[in-house]
């Protein structure tokens, strides 16, 4: 038996087997309703989300579907997300209870209190305003996971700007690529930030995405680095602190927002090269994540809650930000890598912080697997009550791993299916309530009618593979693309919807297969989009990326599944000519990826061939080239103009394979 993941011989094989939460979770869940999933059956079943909100103005109306699929919820109402995070708590005499647990990348550690919060965040959207920042301004934010990120949004939100934050990993091309699609005028950002210990320059990145920009930008800089990285400021730019200080002691009353005025955008990578602005709303959304925080995750005022992603992303927002704050409890927020200064780093801050609920990416969890059970056996982790997954399938093993090495066999484990477009959790198991079947993320949440449907809308047996589409609205959905409707509805509502009778069935680009008992387990992306580690990538953004390179004639990327990340890039590459040059183009590639998009979206293989399969039609047949690198059956080629081609690929790898197990 293989031993190195930590399944030492006195434990039992994985079984994969459907296990019942312990009862002492379910002695003191937030949901214990057992009928929840049946009773949930109408629009107005979400006005207990809702309920989890204070509304400046009530709404009259739970759900608005005339100009479908614009929906619209709780219409009518108005609230301010910041209020909701901050103002209410400290009314209710939390004021002293810690909102943010930040874990700094060198050991450093800082805590802030509700007011600590409320004090900073008013002081900046006071500074933002005195720079002109107005109700429905987009206002850029590039930070690293440091304590001024949540506070930059939050303070967007008081004043009802909606915020864009691009992943600070990205390279100044996307800054500047989403800066320009969102006409965002307003930047927030900081001097560098430390990569496993060394210094980073991430002004540099934005003085050059501000040099490609047509419009002038006001830029605030989080002076992260000090002494360690000197910066000047030029026009246009005002040092984070400063600000503070000019501002300092000031408030701003909180901007009562539409319900379905726009709360943030958040760019991600879609099926073509264009990055696609996803609109969310101050109601639904939050309603949305406040209730799946409390009904999913389990969360409460008094835990100490730690959602281990990046504020980046929209896990993220949804989890670490407004979820957790809007509900008023103690949310962890860690800037560094799991592996340094050491692979226990990650369990020593559960351990140290006594941390309740745990929410992590599948990614992570393969590779503390890897790393072994030694790691979280040096710490005490008995703090935990619930364990969370999200962003990429998990599979019988690494989930048997995480319910027993990190959950010690006691915590429910939520396997969370949902998307940037979705806002927030859409299906899962309610950790109080329903089976777990590892491997499977669970029935859709009450509310969430989830289906598995063949390519003619109709349901597959169970079993059987098919798309995943939401065939009913739900309050955190995204509104709109910014880029604009038509593109919304081009990429989500035409493959399955049929105006004619009125149907608007999401489609969520995901394949899945629903069981007997209705679990889904979503299989992966079916469109050009790849996740690799939990992380949507664009095909089609990282091919153009390549051809742009000197040398290359074409470029096809496909993903290929892997141990560590979930997926690899897999670049096949056609070069000019019989270019002698493989190493130099080879590195210009990898360079040019990582500058346009960001090193997350480096080619783990640049495969050369002569030429791309191609169809007779000219079209590149990329589900073969995927076939080819995931090592599977190849299936019909017979459309093939060149298929002799396929052998020499295969070949080429095979020779690729050899020479990487030499080096
Ligand atoms: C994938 C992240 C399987 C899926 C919240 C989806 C998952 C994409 C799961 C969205 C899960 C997310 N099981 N796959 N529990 N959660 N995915 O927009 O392919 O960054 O379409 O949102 O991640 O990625 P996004």
């Amino acid at each position: 038996m293989d031993d190195r993941n930590g399944w030492g011989r006195e434990r039992p094989a994985p079984t994969g087997l459907p296990r019942n939460p312990p009862t002492s979770f379910v002695e003191q869940a937030n949901v214990t309703n057992e009928r929840i999933h049946e009773e949930f059956d109408e629009p107005a079943s979400w006005e207990r989300a809702a309920d989890l909100l204070a509304w400046d103005e009530p709404y009259d109306t739970v759900l608005e579907d005339e100009e479908a699929p614009f929906y619209r919820w709780f219409t009518g109402g108005t609230l301010n997300a910041s209020f909701n995070c901050l103002d209410r708590h400290i009314e209710a005499g939390r004021k002293t209870h810690t909102a943010i647990r930040w874990e700094g990348k060198r050991g450093e550690r800082e805590t802030y209190t509700y007011q600590d919060l409320f004090v900073e965040v008013n002081e900046l959207a006071a500074a933002l305003r005195d720079l002109g920042v107005g109700e429905d301004d987009v206002v850029t934010i590039y930070l690293p996971m440091i304590p001024e990120l949540p506070i930059a949004m939050l303070a967007c939100a008081r004043i009802g700007a909606p915020h864009s934050v691009v992943f600070a990993g990205l390279s100044a091309e996307a800054l500047a690529t989403r800066m320009d699609a969102a006409e965002s005028e307003y930047l927030l950002t900081c001097d560098g930030y430390y990569r496993r210990g060394d210094a980073f320059n991430q002004k540099s990145k934005v003085d050059n995405a501000c040099i490609a920009l047509d419009h002038d930008v006001q830029t605030i800089v989080v002076d992260r680095l000090g002494d360690d990285l000197p910066h000047v400021l030029g026009d246009g730019e005002r040092d984070y602190h400063d600000l503070r200080e000019e501002f300092s002691g000031e408030t701003v009353d909180p901007v009562a927002r539409d319900a379905e005025d726009m709360l943030f955008l958040m760019y991600t990578s879609g099926t073509t090269g264009e990055p696609k602005g996803v609109v969310h709303s101050t109601g639904g959304y939050l309603a949305h994540v406040a209730w799946t925080s409390h009904a999913v995750l389990d969360v409460k005022p008094e835990d100490t809650y730690w959602c281990a992603a990046d504020i980046g992303w929209i896990t993220g927002h949804s989890y670490i930000v407004y979820g957790p704050l809007a509900l008023g409890t103690t949310t962890v927020m860690y800037e560094g890598t799991p592996d340094y200064p050491d692979r226990a780093r990650l369990w020593e801050i559960v351990d140290r912080n006594a941390v309740d609920v745990f929410y992590t990416a599948p990614t992570a969890i393969r590779a503390f697997m890897k790393w072994g059970a030694e790691y979280p056996a040096k710490h005490d982790l008995s703090s935990l009550r619930l364990l969370g997954s999200v962003g990429e399938p998990i599979s019988p093993r690494p989930w048997d791993w995480y319910h027993e090495r990190i959950g010690g066999g006691e915590c429910p484990i939520v396997d969370t299916w949902w998307q940037t477009e979705t806002g927030a959790i859409t299906v899962s198991t309610l950790p109080g309530i329903d089976e777990m079947k590892p491997g499977s993320a669970g029935p859709p949440l009450p509310g969430i009618d989830a289906r598995v449907v063949d390519d003619s809308g109709t349901e597959v047996a169970p079993g059987e593979a098919g798309y995943l589409v939401l065939a009913r609205p739900w309050p955190g959905m995204a509104r709109t693309l910014y880029d604009g409707d038509d593109r919304f509805l081009e990429e989500y509502w035409t493959q399955f919807s049929d105006p004619e009778t009125d149907r608007w069935w999401y489609f969520s680009g995901d394949a899945a297969r629903i069981d007997e008992d209705g679990y889904i387990t979503v299989l992966g992306r079916i469109d050009d989009v790849i996740n690799v580690s939990g992380r949507r990538l664009s095909t089609m953004e990282i091919e153009s990326a390549i051809a742009g390179v000197d040398g290359v004639a074409e470029a096809a990327v496909v993903g290929r599944s892997s141990d560590a990340n979930g997926t690899d890039v897999y670049a096949y590459v056609s070069t000019e000519g019989h270019s002698e040059n493989g190493d130099a183009i080879r590195e210009a590639i990898v360079e040019s990826v990582e500058s346009t998009i960001g090193p997350i979206a480096r080619p783990a293989e640049v495969i050369f061939t002569p030429e791309l399969p191609k169809t007779r039609s000219g079209k590149i047949m990329r589900r073969l080239l995927a076939a080819v690198a995931n090592d599977e059956e190849l299936g019909d080629t017979s459309a093939l103009r060149n298929p002799e081609i396929v052998g020499e690929i295969q070949a080429e790898i095979g020779d690729e394979g050899e020479a990487n197990e030499r080096n």
